[in-house]
């Protein structure tokens, strides 16, 4: 037997309506923000991502899916969306059409991590990318409106994390006190903070390592030294925040895995789930589009991973309903009624109502059985005397009601369904 590949997983079709639910809340909540989709390719040149992201990140240092094609081209399923959308607006020079370029996506990403509850190998990522603007106003919107959807969803046990990152030139100074801080205390961090300390400092602050952590709690932070123009920004992103009514908590070791944030950087973070309780992320890279490209753009966004945020909802009991049955089952009572029962069905089918019947030749009992097991809200009973008469029986599975209707009055019964 051939089996998935560890860490990826089908999507059967028994769950797969809270996927659609969640698409079509997302592309809804996109439209009332006024946010275009965009698609990019699965795969790019692995330099896309590694001098994005960052060579130094656990991403491009250890997680990404990169092979040689055929053409010796080195290329990486991408690991994440922000660094195909920033090529793709310099590409094809979406900024010099507008100057602010508002687009979402809904996609699979790809990071060879432990496969674990909530982590995956493939796994899936919503997500807003704002560029062309440096204005705070675009950092609150990405929070509001990654909150908006998980609200929306049921979720209540959530927290934001904000915190600002600055700008280089700051981060620089602050990396000095930082490491000034840790001399003394290098020889008690873990190996894996060892080697921190002259490729990504500020990531020690995201050790699980106990006494890491311990060590950390001490450390001057990023918050205490930002020059006044970042910490005016990071006021007016507060201010909105509060003004949207979307409770916030400010986190200042809030250290993200990416090094392209300047300014904002924001989580959202599930205390319905395990370990992996991270649902979004995301930040303002002003100095992206610069660095992989050729010009300046500003930019802000967030990703929220689809699997762990259906974890949480199914944790807290979120859209547990599945809408997607069909509307009604058809019951062909006498055998000799099968193209009269199906043409019947066609004609729900085309006006637009979903309807199942039998395939199968069943008896009625296991044909009623099958409408129960659909759960469908109504049953239309086809055969009989009734048939004999031109009429056929609609039954609403939730009252009992039955109502007769003449074959001839269909067309006006669909216009009802349909209301
Ligand atoms: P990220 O924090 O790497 O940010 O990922 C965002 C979200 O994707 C996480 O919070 C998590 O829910 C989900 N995720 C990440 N890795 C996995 C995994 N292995 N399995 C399941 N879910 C996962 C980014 O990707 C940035 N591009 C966000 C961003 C957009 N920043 C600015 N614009």
């Amino acid at each position: 037997m051939i089996k998935t590949i560890a860490g990826t997983k089908d999507t059967l079709p028994i769950e797969i309506y809270k996927w659609h639910y969640l698409e079509n809340l997302v592309r809804s909540v996109m439209k009332e923000f006024n946010y275009k989709e965009i698609r990019t390719p699965i795969f790019e040149e692995t330099a896309l991502f590694s001098r994005g992201i960052g060579e130094s990140t656990d991403i491009v240092s250890k997680e990404m899916y990169t092979f040689m094609d055929r053409s010796e081209t080195s290329l990486t399923l991408k690991p994440e969306m922000t660094a195909s959308v920033v090529r793709s607006v310099l590409e094809h020079s979406l900024d010099k059409q507008q100057q602010l370029n508002k687009l979402y996506y809904i996609s699979p990403m790809f990071r060879q991590e432990r496969p674990q509850a909530g982590r995956y190998r493939q796994f899936h990522q919503f997500g807003a990318e704002a560029l062309g603007a440096s204005e705070p106003s675009l950092d609150a919107e990405m929070i509001i409106l990654a909150y908006d959807v998980l609200k929306k969803l049921g979720l209540k046990s959530l927290d934001i994390k904000i915190n600002s990152l600055g700008i280089p030139e700051s981060r620089e100074y602050y990396k000095t006190l930082l490491k000034k801080y840790l001399s003394d205390k290098t020889v008690h961090l873990s190996d894996e903070s060892k080697k921190r300390l002259d490729t990504n400092i500020l990531r020690i602050f995201d050790s699980k390592d106990e006494t890491d952590q311990k060590i950390m709690e001490d450390a001057p932070l990023l918050l205490e030294h930002l020059d006044n123009d970042s910490l005016e920004k990071f006021e007016r992103v507060k201010e909105l925040l509060l003004l949207a009514q979307v409770p916030f908590e400010v986190d200042p070791r809030l250290v993200r895995g990416l090094d392209y944030y300047t300014n904002t950087t924001f989580e959202i973070i599930s205390n319905s789930v395990g370990s992996q309780s991270a649902l979004c992320g995301g930040g303002r890279y002003d100095l992206l589009a610069n660095h992989i490209g050729d010009r300046n753009i500003p930019g802000v966004g967030f990703a929220a991973g689809i699997e762990r945020i259906l974890l949480a909802c199914e944790n807290e009991n979120c859209l547990s309903i599945n809408d997607e049955n069909p509307y009604v089952y058809l019951i062909r009572l006498n055998k000799e009624l099968v193209k009269e029962t199906y043409n019947i069905g066609l004609k729900f089918r085309r006006a637009g109502i979903s309807v199942e019947l039998d395939y199968l030749n069943r008896s009625v009992k296991a044909q009623m059985r099958e409408a129960n097991r659909l759960n469908t809200r109504k049953a239309l009973f086809v055969g009989g005397d009734e048939y004999e008469n031109g009429e056929v029986v609609l039954k609403d599975m939730d009252t009992g009601d039955q109502e007769i209707i003449k074959i001839s009055q269909l067309d006006g019964i669909i216009k009802k369904i349909k209301g």
